[in-house]
């Protein structure tokens, strides 16, 4: 039987699917905080090029990858889709689980596939160096890499806590050769009165957000760059989807749910954004669901309404659900799902009733997470891992009506270097917060 459904390097998409133009209404625009009105795209060029503003605000359904891109996605693109038989097994279920691996990736997960792009657009664009924010340093990882194949220095603020628990990213990227600050650090004027405030703060996404743009207005030739949220990047993920459509072509199977795990919701867009389209223009029926962690509700128990995108609320203001900029996650092993916002398209298609959300506690994910090891071989990273606990959910139902299903997810990234978190659910440590 065959498991695994690989395409070949010429598969590797040529243009990423904007869902703007096909939303059935028209997304809310950013707003500048001053005057409440939508923001003019000059007003970006402070932090962003030129080039990577007209993608955020981009009419056009499809947009060109440009060849210095592909040739740097062959490195692992196109990655594989797999189904998950043996898991399948141990659910004992009737339903067909299919997972897209990201985590084949070298810097271990999806976040590449924009970290590249960005890079690249800035390094046509004249751009010297990029300013960025990482939580668990999955995406500074990422940044990392590509500003070093496309010789751009890169500065990285990595939230305190990760910053001094999770050694091993740290030390990917200073092997991929970025300069890595703990935030709140020294080095912005943001960060310099935290640490007036409360020398031991240990920081969030929101508040290296601030430091990372602070940095950028204040050095020459110096652009930002977010891992998520933004239109651009969840433009840049898109080829996450298109890969899977064909290969689910090449396994036979239409899904009948797509699962992905919701951070600022860039992966989740990646996979589903492209079979939206099918939804919204072709009538499918597909069930699309964001996961999420209980801990950081921000589509399950965030309100809609227009926030900042970092704490000292130096951002647009962007429609979105949010717990409040100043909300302060708790310190979940899945640090890369502890923002207090979300994507605003993803918002958007969650407010029009396109996709769904669901929660999940982190002893659950851990415990299927681990499973799905033991079956599978994949350690999936934390944050993939909640996707992984609702595709069990949906396969025990399936199995409990007693109806074939086929579930689809996107297996973002692999735990290797989240070992110590497993070493705590294993020994019974975990709790849940
Ligand atoms: C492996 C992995 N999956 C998913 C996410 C969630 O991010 P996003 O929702 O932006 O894709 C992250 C964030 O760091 C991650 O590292």
């Amino acid at each position: 039987m065959q498991t695994r459904f690989d395409l070949t390097q010429a598969d590797i998409p040529k243009a990423w699917y904007n869902l703007l133009p096909d939303f059935p209404e028209p997304l809310p625009p950013p707003l500048h905080p001053g005057t409440r009105q939508p923001i003019p795209p000059e007003a970006l060029l402070a932090i962003f090029p030129e080039n990577l503003v007209q993608q955020e605000m981009s009419p056009e359904r499809y947009i060109e990858v440009p060849n210095p891109v592909r040739d740097i996605y062959a490195l692992w693109r196109p990655t594989p889709l797999l189904r998950a038989v043996r898991f399948e097994q141990a659910l004992q279920t009737p339903a067909h689980i299919y997972y897209k691996y990201e985590g084949a990736s070298p810097a271990g997960s999806h976040k590449v596939n924009t970290s590249v792009a960005q890079a690249y657009f800035n390094k046509v664009a004249g751009t010297k160096r990029l300013a960025t924010e990482t939580g668990a340093g999955q995406w500074g990882a990422s940044l990392a890499l590509a500003t070093k194949l496309f010789g751009l220095e890169c500065n990285i603020y990595m939230v305190k806590v990760s910053y001094q628990q999770k050694p091993y990213r740290r030390m990917l990227m200073h092997t991929w050769g970025a300069t890595v600050h703990p935030s709140p650090s020294d080095q912005t004027d943001y960060g310099r009165k935290l640490l007036a405030e409360d020398p031991h703060c240990v920081g969030s996404l929101g508040i290296a957000i601030s430091e990372a743009i602070e940095d950028t207005v204040k050095h020459p030739d110096t652009k930002y760059s977010l891992g998520s949220v933004l239109n651009h990047v969840c433009l840049h993920q898109t080829v996450i989807g298109e890969e899977t459509i064909k290969q689910m072509e090449m396994a036979g199977e239409e899904p009948d749910a797509i699962f992905g795990c919701c951070g600022g919701g860039s992966n989740f867009a990646g996979l589903t954004f492209p079979f939206l389209r099918r939804k919204i223009k072709e009538g499918k029926k597909y069930r699309i669901v964001g996961v999420e962690p209980s801990a950081c509700p921000s589509l399950t128990k965030g309100e809609l309404r227009y926030d900042f995108g970092d704490t000292a609320e130096t951002t647009p203001l962007l429609m979105m659900y949010t717990l409040g900029h100043t909300f302060m996650p708790p310190a979940i092993h899945a640090g890369g799902l502890r923002y207090h916002g979300m994507s605003p398209m993803v918002s958007h298609a969650l407010k029009l009733g396109l996709i769904e959300a669901q929660a999940y506690h982190q002893t659950k994910v851990f415990e299927v997470a681990t499973q799905f090891a033991r079956t599978e071989g994949i350690v999936p990273a934390p944050e993939s891992a909640h996707a992984i606990a609702a595709v069990a959910d949906a396969a025990i139902q399936a199995r409990e009506v007693g109806r074939k299903q086929v579930l689809v997810f996107n297996l973002s990234g692999h735990g290797l270097l989240d070992l110590s978190a497993y070493e705590t659910y294993l020994t019974g440590k975990l709790q849940d917060v």
